[in-house]
């Protein structure tokens, strides 16, 4: 019985991995292909054409708004990665949030912070 439980749970584990979204075989953030649906292609953030490096984010913009329109929730560590002194509004979403690999926030690269909602 303990194998059978342990074969069920291994596909069970494969079966969520194959699951990660993807786009033409790109790895993709699944909260965005949900809220996409069929309408998602390259183009809702590279615009037209063959994307060869990172989207500008005026996309991102014209779906989310700027940063100082895209609350964070308060945290222990008294920091806004939205609002922070040091840069304001003046980044673009992609120095931080990636799409096709983890996202990295700027501010962890001087501060220990620990987000709950960064995707
Ligand atoms: C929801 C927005 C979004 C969509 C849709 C999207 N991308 Fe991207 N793409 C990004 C962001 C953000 C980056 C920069 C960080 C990263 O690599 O995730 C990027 C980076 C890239 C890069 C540059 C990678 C590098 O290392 O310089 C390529 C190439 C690319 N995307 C191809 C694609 C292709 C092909 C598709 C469609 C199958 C696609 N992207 C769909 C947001 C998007
Ligand atoms: C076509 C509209 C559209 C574009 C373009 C777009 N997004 Fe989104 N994004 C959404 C929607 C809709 C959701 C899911 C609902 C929500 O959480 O706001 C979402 C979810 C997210 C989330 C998760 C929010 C959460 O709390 O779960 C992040 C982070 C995000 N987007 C960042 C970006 C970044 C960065 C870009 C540009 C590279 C981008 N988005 C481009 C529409 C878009
Ligand atoms: C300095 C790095 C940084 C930049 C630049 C940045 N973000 Fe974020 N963003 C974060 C971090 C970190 C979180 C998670 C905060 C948390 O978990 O408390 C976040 C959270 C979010 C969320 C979810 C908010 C929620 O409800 O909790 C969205 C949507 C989002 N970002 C979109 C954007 C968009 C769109 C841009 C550009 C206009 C942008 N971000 C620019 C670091 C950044
Ligand atoms: C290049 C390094 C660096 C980066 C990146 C950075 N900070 Fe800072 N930050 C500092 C330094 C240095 C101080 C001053 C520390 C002091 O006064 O004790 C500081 C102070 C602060 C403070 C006030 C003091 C404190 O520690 O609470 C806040 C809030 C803050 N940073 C938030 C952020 C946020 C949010 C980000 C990401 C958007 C960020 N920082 C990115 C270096 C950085």
């Amino acid at each position: 019985m303990k194998k059978i439980s342990t074969i069920l749970a291994a596909l069970l584990m494969s079966a969520a991995a194959a699951q990660a979204a993807t786009l033409a075989g790109v790895p993709m953030k699944d909260h965005h292909m949900a809220a996409f649906g069929d309408k998602a292609t390259c183009a809702v953030c590279h615009g037209p054409g063959t994307p060869e490096s990172r989207p500008s984010d005026k996309a991102c913009i014209g779906c989310h708004g700027t940063m100082d329109k895209i609350p964070t929730k308060p945290n222990r560590f008294d920091k806004f990665p939205h609002a922070s002194a040091h840069y304001g509004n003046t980044l673009e979403c992609t120095t931080c949030h990636a799409e096709h690999k983890p996202s990295k926030a700027l501010c962890n690269d001087c501060h220990n912070v620990e987000w709950t909602n960064f995707k």
